[in-house]
């Protein structure tokens, strides 16, 4: 399932003088099975972007094409966009609101008319892929959880709408090193497993380092850059002039290249970093 965006303008409070040019005609195609990292400073448009995909936000100019349909056009049904495309918000443990978690996981699929033994086997799957245990779990309360279980919780709700596409707004924000490592391990077991295509919006390029194929730069509205990891981290000039940065292990590669040691110039990940480190002391 292809998405394209064609030539997107979003305004906000257009005519007043808070007007708000969000995004600024942006052109991309995201193919079946990618997993996109968004990154951009705070404010650069990635939520206003993403809110396009499902239908929640409206253009001014522009089109966006699911599967050859102009979501845009008037007869399109929110519900049938919903279905194929997966939002998890930012802060989604914000969100959730019924008194056990297995329903609160069960309300989405619910809403799809699907039958009690789908739904249940939904639950247990989003569940295990999230790494809760479903007899541990699923009578508790969502609010008897740390923070980083709600989001597990909140996102197991969206995984059991079995999207084919699952976008996720900064799930790893406010996490401490331990539970941002656990949502990133899931959301990779995601696109593994449920072969779904992921658009993971993050600011943190230590995050996406590792995880997404290819990364979209968002600077002003703008896509800025667009392009392999490989080719993405090699642009350090241009990523700190909008504010980025690119992995910590790359800096320190490049000091240690600059004084001399052979190393590899493509260094974002710590197991690369230290294969390549290995490889030079034991010459
Ligand atoms: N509801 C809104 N009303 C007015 N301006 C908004 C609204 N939401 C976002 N903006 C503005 O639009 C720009 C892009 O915001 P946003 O898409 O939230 O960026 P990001 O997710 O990258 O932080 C920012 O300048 C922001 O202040
Ligand atoms: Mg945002």
């Amino acid at each position: 399932m292809s998405i394209k965006i064609e030539n997107l303008t979003h305004i906000y409070m257009k005519g007043t003088p808070f007007e708000k040019k969000a995004i600024d005609n942006v052109t991309l195609e995201i193919k079946d099975g990618e997993f996109i990292a968004l990154i951009g400073h705070t404010g650069s448009g990635k939520s206003t972007l993403i809110q396009h995909i499902n239908g929640l936000l409206k253009p001014d100019s522009g089109k966006i094409i699911i599967d050859n349909v102009d979501i845009t056009s008037k007869n399109v049904k929110l519900s049938a966009i919903r279905k194929k495309v997966g939002l998890v918000f930012q802060y989604p443990e914000y969100q959730l609101f019924e008194e056990t978690i297995e329903k609160d996981i069960a309300f989405g699929p619910k809403n799809l008319g699907l039958s009690e033994e789908e739904i249940s086997s939904r639950i247990k799957r989003a569940m295990n892929i999230v790494g809760l245990d479903y007899e541990k779990y699923k009578d508790k309360s969502p609010f008897e959880l740390s923070g980083g279980q709600k989001r597990r919780v909140a996102i197991a709700g969206v995984v059991a709408m079995e999207p084919q596409v699952l976008i996720l707004d900064e799930p790893t924000a406010g996490l401490d090193p331990k539970g941002r490592d656990d949502i990133l391990s899931n959301i990779s077991d995601l696109h593994r497993e449920y072969n779904m295509t992921i658009i993971l919006v993050s600011h943190s390029m230590e995050d996406v380092a590792k995880l997404a194929s290819r990364i979209l730069v968002m600077h002003h509205g703008k896509c800025i850059l667009d392009g392999e990891p490989i080719n993405i981290f090699r642009e350090i000039d241009t990523l700190e002039s909008v504010g980025l940065a690119v992995p910590q292990v790359t800096y320190l590669t490049k000091k240690l290249r600059d004084k001399g040691f052979n190393i590899s110039g493509d260094i974002f990940t710590i197991e690369q970093a230290k294969k390549e480190l290995l490889k030079v002391l034991k010459k």
